[in-house]
Formats: C-alpha cells, sequence, structure tokens
C-alpha cells in the first residue's frame, strides 16, 4: 500500500462538479480507506520531513486535512493560513487575484517567526493560486519557506510553474 498507483486508486473522480465540465478529484474516500489514508500520511511525511522544517502550513479547508496528521508524525508545530475573517486575535492579511476579482488569506501575526523554516501543503495543486497566496503571506511575515507539498497535482494545469519553491505531489494526472 506504499505506491503511488494504489493511493490513485482511492481517489474518486467525480464529474460535473462543482460546474458542469469540471473533473472533480475526490479525497474523501482516500481519507475514508484507512491503510491508502495512512500509507498517503507517510509519503508526505517522509517529503516534507527531507526539508528539515520547523512548522507545517496547511491551507484552509482540504488542506488541514493533509498537513496535521503530517505535522504530528515529524513532531512539528501546525499552523493555519485561513480565508478572510475565521482567525481571532491579531492577523496578517494577504489579498491576491482570482480569475474574477479578489481574495483574502490571513495568519496569525504571532504563528511564524522571523526566518522559521516552513514547508506548505495543501491536497490539490491546480493553476496554483492559492498556494502561491499562502507562500507570499509567509514571505511577508518572514518566514523561509522551503517548499510546497501535495497530494495530488493537475500537471497538465501548470500549477507549478506559478510557484518559486521546490515542488512534490505523489499523485499525477495529466489529463
Ligand atoms: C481547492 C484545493 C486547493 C485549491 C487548488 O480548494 O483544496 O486548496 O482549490 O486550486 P488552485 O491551485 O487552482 O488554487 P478550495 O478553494 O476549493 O477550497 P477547500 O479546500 O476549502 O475545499
Ligand atoms: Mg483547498
Amino acid at each position: 500500500m506504499t505506491d503511488t498507483l494504489q493511493i490513485k486508486d482511492h481517489i474518486r473522480q467525480v464529474p460535473d462538479f462543482p460546474k458542469p465540465g469540471i473533473l472533480f478529484y475526490d479525497i474523501s474516500t482516500l481519507l475514508a480507506h484507512g491503510a491508502a489514508w495512512r500509507a498517503t500520511v507517510d509519503r508526505m511525511a517522509d517529503i516534507v520531513g527531507k526539508m528539515r522544517p520547523d512548522k507545517l502550513i496547511g491551507i484552509e479547508s482540504r488542506g488541514f486535512l493533509v498537513t496535521a496528521p503530517v505535522a504530528y508524525r515529524l513532531g512539528c508545530g501546525f499552523v493555519m493560513v485561513r480565508k478572510k475573517g475565521k482567525l481571532p486575535g491579531s492577523v496578517i492579511p494577504h489579498n491576491y487575484e482570482l480569475e474574477y476579482g479578489t481574495d483574502t488569506v490571513e495568519i496569525q501575526s504571532d504563528a511564524v517567526k522571523p526566518r522559521d523554516r516552513v514547508v506548505v501543503l495543501d491536497d490539490l495543486l491546480a493553476t496554483g493560486g492559492t498556494m502561491r497566496a499562502a507562500i507570499e503571506l509567509l514571505r511577508k511575515v518572514g518566514a523561509e519557506v522551503l517548499g510546497a507539498a501535495f497530494v495530488i497535482e493537475l500537471d497538465f494545469l501548470g500549477g507549478r510553474n506559478r510557484l518559486d519553491v521546490p515542488v512534490s505531489s505523489i499523485v499525477h494526472y495529466d489529463h
């Protein structure tokens, strides 16, 4: 249960969700399968651990599912990047461009210290816009971003070309 093909077998593809013409890569089936999910977390932990991070950053919301268990495995801190208005206390916001309009992500002001070595995790790399925004936010607070790690990468969207850090993904789709 440790090779890529078997992990891929547990990712469900749902056509026409959330809109007609979109193929949704659903990790619910991976999460629901104990051995496949453990293999996924173990592989992510192997990849991320090699970068020797101080803290792991998870992106709301599906990114939290991946990041928390990997942080536990590695004994790293886990810090949340959340959508606007979700985090209490003092926060640092970052606005970023979407295809139509803008969006904002936030991190708590004291969550990451300048020069902290961090790796950012998410479930899926599509266009790269979400990860790029998280990386920009982390640099704003002075963190050293060592890399980005994903369970799934949609290679055909070229998201990694929008990221200027090493990118690792354990499952790839080319169409
Ligand atoms: C999905 C996915 C990634 C992002 C990838 O999150 O979980 O975070 O999109 O897309 P991109 O590379 O084109 O930016 P979504 O915004 O749907 O929210 P969720 O995680 O809260 O479900
Ligand atoms: Mg997401």
